[in-house]
């Protein structure tokens, strides 16, 4: 069925979302300083994963996965990182406090910046430009000099990936991420809200019981569980020469890894079979994931699974599905028994992002706080219908007080969205917004169990 598989076999493929790289001899050139760099990620850190992952399958762990829609070359700081980092943290334990089991923690950073397009060009006045796909290919201002994609964005893209990677190794180990700093990871513009005032309950729960751990002689300060995470990286494997110029053979076990980033997914335009993206993550060892809108049916989805996850490897394949509020749950029934019915261990997560962007009265593409709740209802919903567990959740998030979904707490409007509406592609929940999320979520998995 599937000849043998090399990093390079995508390339006998159909790959959609490409950018048109004028200079074959510059890109070439780009390609060859990123493969001689060294990796981001190791192997063993995304075996890792996978086997978090596995917990995940089983129904034994929850899965967050949460950062920018599209990272940028501007809108890079420590401070930017820091504040993600924290609303992922924060995230992660109202979620492992109130369900009660372990958040496998993935960001969509240190490497997200390919974006794919509905159009290949953009209208402005009256001439036609390449669309804006993303930093690591082209520049967002209109014109048509900014948008030529630029080979030597591919190498940026890697060095702010491994500055990035940097920082959250060294704030997830380096004290930041200690559990009896709960407290400080909320920003005083979360504290000041109801949901904020709710996180500062839960973490006052969380310092009596370390407090009471303590009284009975159980060391938490020298306990890594205690005070180190794992926070993964991820991204969506769009610019198949750049995923391939960081494909590297593992030494302990001779399997290829993309070592981008410990999770790579492909998205729901270039999730074809017998397309060059899907062609390229069935020959890494990296757990992987794939978008399923609501045109996948469950014969297409079999065969994805048989595709990319033919040994049937617990956690190895994620499904994220992303159908839109109305459609989720008839829409994700027959799935979710088709894959169960095959065998097939998948994670099933739900991005409740994509399927709910529309453009408000100004023009501003936006999603409603509602929608985006309701969406992770009918996932669960359907999940309980069908008695599979509802794995995880993948969302579009940034630590800072940005006005670009609508709704939550703060029941931000139309009006609101001009405020700070900074994203570099799609609308993103803020600070608040999201940890008014992992409650409403965690209220929804409690329920199911
Ligand atoms: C994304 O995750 O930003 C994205 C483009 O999603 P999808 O492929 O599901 O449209
Ligand atoms: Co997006």
């Amino acid at each position: 069925m599937h000849s043998p598989w090399e990093p390079s076999s995508w390339r006998e493929r159909p790959a959609g979302q490409q950018p048109q790289w004028p200079d074959a001899s510059a890109l070439e050139q780009s390609l060859k300083q990123i493969a001689a760099q060294p990796p981001l990620v190791f192997a063993g850190e995304a075996r890792t994963l996978q086997s978090e992952l596995a917990r995940v399958a089983a129904g034994n762990a929850f899965l967050l996965q949460a950062g920018d829609c599209a990272e940028s070359f501007e809108d890079f700081s420590a401070d930017n990182i820091r504040e993600k980092l924290r609303v992922i943290l924060q995230m992660a334990i109202i979620l492992t406090y109130s369900v009660g089991v372990p958040v496998v923690k993935v960001g969509r950073m240190a490497g997200q910046f390919a974006k794919p397009r509905s159009a290949e060009t953009e209208r402005v006045g009256d001439v036609d430009i390449p669309s804006f796909r993303g930093h690591i290919v082209n520049d967002p201002t209109a014109s048509a000099a900014a948008r030529l994609p630029n080979p030597e964005r591919l190498v940026q893209a890697y060095h702010q990936s491994a500055s990035t990677l940097n920082l959250l190794r060294a704030f997830t180990k380096g004290g930041f991420a200690d559990l009896s700093r709960v407290h400080a990871w909320t920003q005083e513009f979360v504290t000041s809200s109801p949901e904020g005032r709710r996180y500062e309950q839960l973490a006052s729960e969380i310092d009596r019981a370390l407090a009471f751990m303590r009284a009975c002689g159980i060391e938490t300060e020298s306990n890594a569980n205690l005070s180190e995470v794992d926070v993964y990286t991820s991204h969506e494997a769009l610019i198949l020469g750049y995923e391939e110029a960081l494909t590297r053979k593992d030494s302990l076990t001779g399997t290829w890894f993309d070592c981008s980033a410990h999770m790579l997914w492909v998205g729901e335009r270039t999730r074809e079979l017998d397309g060059a993206h899907v062609e390229f993550l069935r020959g890494v060892a990296n757990p992987v994931g794939c978008k399923v809108g609501p045109d996948a049916g469950a014969d297409y989805l079999l065969e994805l699974c048989d595709v990319l996850n033919p040994s049937r490897i617990p956690g190895r394949l994620t499904l994220i599905t992303r159908m839109g509020a109305d459609n989720i749950e008839d829409g994700l029934r027959p799935l979710l028994r088709a894959v169960a019915d095959a065998g097939h261990p998948v994670v099933w997560a739900c991005d409740p992002m994509h399927g709910n962007t529309f453009s408000a009265p100004n023009g501003r593409k936006t999603r409603h706080f509602d929608d985006i709740v309701s969406e992770i209802r009918g996932f669960v919903r359907a999940h309980r219908a069908e008695g599979t567990w509802p794995g995880g959740i993948h969302v579009e998030l940034t630590g800072e007080n940005v006005t670009e979904c609508l709704g939550g707490a703060d029941a931000l409007s139309d009006a609101d969205l001009d405020h700070r509406y900074e994203t570099v592609c799609d609308p993103r929940l803020n600070a608040r917004q999201s940890v008014d999320l992992a409650f409403r979520v965690a209220e929804l998995i409690r329920e199911f169990t």
